[in-house]
């Protein structure tokens, strides 16, 4: 049996429960769902990205139907470097399928099994499951309003070398954090790089949600600190995943950072997929060179905004006056703190029953960390009204399991 012959990295992989969790309420009718994290589908370009990918195939195919580079698309990597106002040189960008290859990769080039990655608490699963199957030990350190405690990551980080531990790096989702909402305050991100260069830890960046601002002025990335204050672009790996901005279907992202880990992580490329899609690469370079990138972003922000404040809104309305709750200025989810002795986990299988589902938050914690007092809502996926009747629902929900 192939059962019997699987690696032992394998056997002991975790799959996504939150995958699961969303399947399991996949076939309730009229249900109202908070859980997922998709984008609206509203907001993909479909006419501009069908006019490109049929002008490049067409036009281009010759080339981009070949094999591509491993390091991606040079005009690609052109344009972004325009796009983002950067002046670095190409070997410091790498192309990705998607987000989650470029951590793979990045964590594939710096840990050995048992190393510790440092990340906030709660944070992404995908990213933690990833990280666990490689074989990382995860220390979560608590957020925040103004995002990771830094009085906690020094202590923990002093606990783990002094207990002889390595650790490799800090993974960080400064804007519009997944799953808590919370962005980063500007003086805690110049904070937490000084940190990191005084005691030589890179950290790792994961940037899918700062373009989807609606209201507030903009905090530069902890890349575009590092580069711009401290003149320094090996100390964050920041990667960007065009999934929310312009469709998780294009499996497209790009990172950048020292030389010569993206080096290392394209030789992981190489191995893993070649390169990623030739044909999505050229349409985004033409995206971006055509002008219709800015445009669309404001389409973004603009189709959005209605659906933050109607969450916001909702929410003070309807839900009980000891519940807590992060307010963001953009991306696609809020994060609830409940009572203490009051489990989402336990929320969630009521609330079903009543069709109003939502990600327990102890999901979004690394094993044994869990907290089970907070849960995470998303509001990019349901309709106005759907918002306001799954809030008042929840609300009535809570009061009513928590007497
Ligand atoms: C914080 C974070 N990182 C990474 C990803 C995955 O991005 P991609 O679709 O580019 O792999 C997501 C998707 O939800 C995310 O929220």
């Amino acid at each position: 049996m192939i059962s019997q012959k699987l690696s032992k990295a394998t056997k002991n992989m975790k799959s996504s429960l939150i995958r699961e969790l969303v399947a399991s309420t996949r076939n309730i009718p009229d249900l109202i769902s908070f859980a997922g994290g998709f984008p609206s589908p509203k907001t993909f370009p479909r006419e501009t990205l069908s006019k490109l990918y049929a002008d490049v195939v067409l036009n281009e195919g010759e080339q981009i139907l070949q094999y591509g580079a491993s390091e991606g698309d040079p005009l690609l990597k052109e344009e972004l470097l325009k796009w983002e106002g950067y002046d670095l040189s190409p070997e410091q960008i790498l192309i990705t399928a998607g987000a989650t290859n470029a951590i793979f990769y990045m964590t594939s080039a710096l840990l050995d099994p048992g190393d510790v990655i440092i990340c906030e608490a709660p944070s992404f699963l995908g990213s933690l499951v990833a990280f666990d199957a490689l074989g990382a030990e995860l220390c979560g350190i608590p957020l925040d309003k103004e995002g990771i405690s830094l009085t906690v990551l020094q202590d923990k980080v002093h606990e783990l070398q002094s207990a002889g531990k390595k650790v490799k790096f800090i993974y960080t989702i400064p804007d519009f954090h997944n799953p808590a909402g919370i962005t980063m305050a500007y003086q805690r991100r110049k904070d937490l790089i000084e940190y990191a260069l005084a005691m030589n830890i890179p950290i790792l960046e994961d940037n899918p949600y700062s373009r989807l601002r609606y209201s507030g002025e903009a905090i530069p990335t902890l890349f575009r600190i590092a580069f711009e204050e401290y003149n320094n672009t090996e100390i964050v790996t920041e990667v960007v995943s065009f999934s929310k901005i312009l469709g998780p279907g294009l499996r497209l992202a790009f990172v950048k950072g020292s030389k010569t880990l993206i080096e290392r992580m394209c030789s992981w490329q190489q191995k893993v997929n070649i390169s990623p899609d030739n044909i999505s690469q050229r349409v985004v370079a033409h995206f971006l060179a055509e002008g219709y990138m800015e445009p669309h972003l404001q389409f973004i922000q603009d189709f959005y905004r209605p659906y933050l404040d109607k969450m916001l809104t909702a929410m003070s309305e309807h839900l009980p006056a000891y519940i807590q709750y992060s307010k963001p200025q953009g991306g696609i989810f809020t994060w609830l703190w409940l009572p203490q002795d009051m489990s989402a986990d336990l929320l969630f299988d009521t609330a079903k029953a009543h069709k109003v589902t939502f990600i327990p938050g102890s999901k979004f914690y690394p094993a044994g960390q869990e907290q089970n007092n907070c849960l995470r809502l998303n509001f990019s996926y349901s309709s106005l009204t759907q918002i306001d009747k799954g809030m008042q629902n929840l609300g009535k929900i809570m009061t009513d399991f928590y007497t």
